[in-house]
């Protein structure tokens, strides 16, 4: 028996231990960060243990609501909804939420009130739930303007004014490759497709600088997609199409935690028309197509729409 090595496996970097570490660091701060940090990791793990004995505790399948967006809300959305909203709430660290599920934002009650504004998507990936793909929480983390005077504005920020942004992904530090092997679209759409996503994906399969295609993967859980695209690189697209102009991911809780995450992570993030954190939605459930992943993969797409602009 390898005891030194045994030892090591045994040494956990939880989350938690990780925050609490950064913390000390900071003997000057108050720990609101690692306070809110720390609630939003308490949603996580019971959504977790939630989803890994759902099918048991008969949680599968339908509300039997639709949310603002017109999208059935399964009974895991609704759940997973409720206790994030009352983890962030009880943090006593936020004031303003925005979540997939609930129309209106939620302006927390100036007793409980904190500096930090939390977005999210309590769970993304609603179809792979009763089928047991992964699928995720989503976060981004503002900062109020002025906590005596918070209104839905210190949520319309452009994602660039982030704090902090992250996923937990559930079920079964990166650097992605400049450039990966991996298209990820769905491409049942592709008949409704703009030309340059057209034009992109038709470069994915029949590459024109001899080098070899590209891969399709495509699980349909934004996490796992994107998940998938930090650690091996490669573009996710959810591009606009006629049906839906503006493609179908929301800007708040799943475009821009990923985007910064993306660019933290050394690739970009790209709208069809902009760096997508430079974007500033003006209502809390607006949607935006996007195009992200490893570096040189989404220069090529900025480099096709830069084309068509120069054809009109
Ligand atoms: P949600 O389950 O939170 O509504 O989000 C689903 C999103 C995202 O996870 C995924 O990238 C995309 O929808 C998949 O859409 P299609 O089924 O249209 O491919
Ligand atoms: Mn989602
Ligand atoms: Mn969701």
């Amino acid at each position: 028996m390898d005891h030194e090595a045994d030892a090591h496996r045994t040494d956990l970097m939880t989350i938690t231990r990780y925050v609490l570490n950064e913390q000390s660091r900071y003997p000057e701060s108050r720990g609101d960060f690692s306070i809110l940090l720390s609630h939003i990791v308490l949603g996580c793990k019971f959504v977790c243990t939630t989803v890994n004995k759902a099918g048991l505790a008969k949680l599968l399948g339908l509300a039997g609501e639709t949310n603002v967006q017109g999208e059935e809300q399964k009974k895991l959305d609704v759940l997973s909804n409720e206790v994030f909203v009352k983890a962030l709430i009880s943090s006593g660290r936020t004031c303003i939420l925005v979540s997939e599920e609930d129309e209106e934002a939620t302006f927390v009650d100036p007793s409980l009130r904190g500096k930090y504004c939390v977005v999210f998507d309590p769970l993304d990936g609603s179809s792979n739930i009763d089928c047991g793909v992964s699928i995720g929480t989503i976060f981004g983390i503002y900062m109020v303007k002025d906590k005596e005077n918070v209104t839905i504005d210190d949520v319309l920020q452009p994602g660039k004014n982030m704090l902090a942004a992250g996923y937990c992904m559930y079920g079964s530090s990166c650097m992605i490759p400049k450039k990966g092997k991996i298209y990820s679209v769905n491409e049942g759409n592709a008949k409704n497709w703009d030309r340059p996503t057209t034009k992109y994906v038709e470069k994915c399969k029949f590459p024109d600088d001899g080098s070899s295609p590209k891969s399709l993967r495509y699980v349909g859980s934004m996490v796992a997609d994107v998940h998938r695209t930090l650690l091996y690189g490669g573009i996710f697209l959810y591009p606009s199409d006629k049906k839906s102009p503006d493609g179908k991911l929301r800007v708040l809780y799943e475009v821009f935690p990923m985007s910064f995450l993306m660019e933290q992570a050394g690739g970009q993030s790209f709208t069809g028309k902009q760096r997508a954190l430079d974007l500033v939605p003006t209502k809390i459930h607006e949607r935006s197509p996007i195009f992200l992943g490893s570096y040189d993969d989404v220069e090529e797409i900025k480099a096709l729409y830069a084309a068509e602009e120069n054809n009109d």
